[in-house]
């Protein structure tokens, strides 16, 4: 897959650690930055990956910041994004086969190095299930309405 991944400086050590790790599992991964642990101001990342994602120049996202908060609250602005902030595994999981979540945001001063990487591994391997969570996706994008024809 092809994974656009950013973070601030309160996510930089562990989107680093994400970055070998998706690379580590086949991925083509790109770095929007941050590129250390100089202060910046997240919406600027969150918008590359969020832009980047939306124009399917990348399949996903991941987006690292302190608590994963402004990262997921700036990326579900652009649309066609559903970013997911995930704290666990469960959830990662859910936001896949129920959202078809195309970011997973997480918090680098909230969630330890091992269970965000496990929390990486199932978002990534994970599909939509479709079905009636197709015509809920659809509604996302349609203020609320349903679409002709859905099931
Ligand atoms: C930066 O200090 C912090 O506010 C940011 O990383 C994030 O937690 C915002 O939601």
């Amino acid at each position: 897959m092809k994974i656009a991944i950013g973070s601030d400086h309160g996510g930089f050590e562990l989107k680093e650690k994400i970055l070998s790790l998706a690379i580590g599992l086949g991925h083509e991964v790109q770095d929007m930055g941050c590129y250390s642990l100089c202060s910046v101001d997240y919406p600027m990342q969150a918008y590359k990956v969020a832009n980047a994602v939306a124009s399917g120049q990348y399949d996903r996202g991941i987006l690292i910041c302190g608590t994963g908060i402004g990262m997921s609250i700036t990326a579900n602005r652009v649309p066609f994004v559903r970013a997911a902030l995930c704290h666990d595994i469960f959830t990662a999981r859910m936001s896949r086969e129920h959202n078809d979540s195309n970011i997973l945001c997480i918090g680098g001063r909230v969630t330890g190095p091992g269970l965000a990487e496990e929390i990486v591994k199932t978002w990534l391997k994970t599909t939509f299930k479709g079905g009636r969570h197709k015509r809920r996706v659809c509604m996302i994008d349609q203020n609320g309405k349903k679409g002709s024809g859905q099931e």
